[in-house]
């Protein structure tokens, strides 16, 4: 009798990449592979990857080389490269590492089976990695495997144009396309028949959804009609561009009882010369006043943000501008980076004379300066009673309940499993770092 294959798959990065690793799954089974937990007895082994910065990349050639001696004592193992450092590298990944045997690219997925058989039957190795055009979009936004979690990703949107100077994103998934909102709308209703209760629209950058197909609906327009949507609790998205962020979806947060009062908002810097060599698109100025305009609309609105350190040029007084910007619009929570320079983006041709260790100063500061912010956030809110969508039991293995704020903040309670994929009060009693302890209310 034939074994039953076993594949292993290890998901790097963001929540595209999360997207795909579930299509990725997919492909496998039907192929006859069941997932498993460790790559040491697995017939094929998948990292789907991330080159957001050097040290992403550089994780993903330290995986690989763990699977020589695998490769070495069972030589019919197959090895796969997919995401964004497949994207990145192309064939020559393939030479620079013997033991791989497929290198998928970012919009290759749909290949990915084949490639699989062609290693399988003639031991090919392969590498594809050509963009597709907004006439094969389908391809990018292929159908879901059903789902049992009460949250789930959406994407709307694939790809983007904005060429922020630092930014290998644009170079490894292509232009931005929009997926019809007839298609996304009809993902959500399905996802609630499946009993799925919140929803996080995702893509590189959800705000300009719509924008290049003259015959789609703005994204803001797409969010009312998926609040109308029965069944469903919340509505979340990410990621968004503070230039794109219209009037229209600012109104939003005052209109719609189902969107989350939470927006992630990457500023990336403080100071207009900074934000001008990034070519971000807007000011300071103008980045506060849209802060300012959320806050307006709804006042309990909290913002999360995306912050690089040490761009080059990046001077004292510059990064002090993104300090005090820090302290004006007092994050909720913020992702502090230092630059790391990427092949192929505008930046890296930037002159780099700041000192790595002054660097390493200015990002300490940053993280003490919002370790103060966030934990002020924390403490007076214990005691507050919070509405709380159950998500499951706690990760922690303590019988608990888990689930989440409006503000994405992690709760953990006392409670019966029937609560799970319900709304319930929670008092929350003491903060952590990452989470709050609750009781029901
Ligand atoms: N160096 C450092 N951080 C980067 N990011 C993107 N590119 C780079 C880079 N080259 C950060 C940005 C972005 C987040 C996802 O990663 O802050 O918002
Ligand atoms: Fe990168 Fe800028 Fe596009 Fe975000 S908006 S993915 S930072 S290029």
């Amino acid at each position: 009798m034939s074994r039953m294959k076993t594949f292993y798959l290890e998901t790097f990065g963001c929540q595209m990449n999360v997207v795909d690793s579930e299509q990725i799954v997919g492909i496998a089974r039907q192929l006859d592979y069941v997932l498993v937990d460790s790559p040491d007895r697995a017939d094929l082994i998948v990292l789907n990857t991330c080159t957001i910065r050097a040290r992403a990349e550089r994780k993903v050639y330290g995986h690989l080389g763990r699977f020589k001696p695998l490769k070495q004592q069972r030589p019919s193992l197959i090895v796969a490269v997919c995401g964004c450092v497949a994207q990145q590298e192309g064939r020559r990944m393939l030479e620079k590492t013997p033991h791989l045997d497929i290198v998928c690219g970012t919009h290759n997925l749909h290949l990915f089976a084949d490639m699989l058989r062609r290693v399988q039957t003639r031991r090919e190795r392969c590498a594809e990695v050509s963009f597709l055009d907004a006439g094969q979009r389908r391809r990018l936004f292929p159908e879901r495997l059903p789902s049992d979690e009460v949250t789930r990703f959406v994407t709307v949107i694939q790809g983007c144009d904005n060429f922020c100077t630092y930014c290998i994103v644009p170079h490894v998934r292509g232009r931005e396309v929009s997926r019809p909102s007839a298609e996304v709308l009809e993902e959500v209703r399905a996802l609630m028949r499946q009993g799925v209760r919140e929803i996080t629209l995702v893509g590189q950058n959800v705000n300009s959804y719509g924008c290049k197909e003259g015959d789609e609906i703005s994204f803001a327009a797409l969010l009312r009609q998926i609040n109308a949507v029965e069944g469903l609790e919340r509505i979340r998205f990410m990621t968004s561009h503070p230039k794109d962020l219209s009037d229209e979806l600012v109104a939003c947060f005052g209109e719609l009882e189902k969107l989350c009062k939470h927006i992630h908002l990457p500023v990336q810097a403080g100071a207009n010369s900074v934000l001008r060599a990034m070519r971000r698109g807007y000011s300071r100025e103008q980045y506060l006043d849209r802060i300012a305009r959320l806050r307006q609309v709804c006042p309990e609105i909290r913002v999360t943000s995306d912050v690089i350190v040490g761009f080059p040029g990046e001077t004292g007084a510059d990064f002090e501008q993104t300090m005090d910007l820090l302290r004006q619009v007092r994050y909720a929570e913020i992702y502090t980076f230092l630059y790391s320079a990427r092949p192929g983006t505008a930046a890296a041709e930037l002159p780099d004379d700041t000192p790595a260790t002054l660097k390493q100063e200015r990002f300490d500061r940053m993280l003490a300066l919002q370790e103060e912010i966030t934990g002020n956030y924390h403490e007076s809110d214990v005691g507050r009673v919070l509405p709380v969508l159950v998500e499951g039991s706690s990760r922690q293995g303590s019988g608990q309940l888990f689930g989440r704020t409006t503000w994405n903040r992690i709760v953990n309670f006392d409670g019966d499993a029937a609560l799970i994929g319900h709304v319930v009060p929670v008092r929350l009693v003491r903060a952590f770092r990452n989470s709050h302890l609750g009781e029901l209310a």
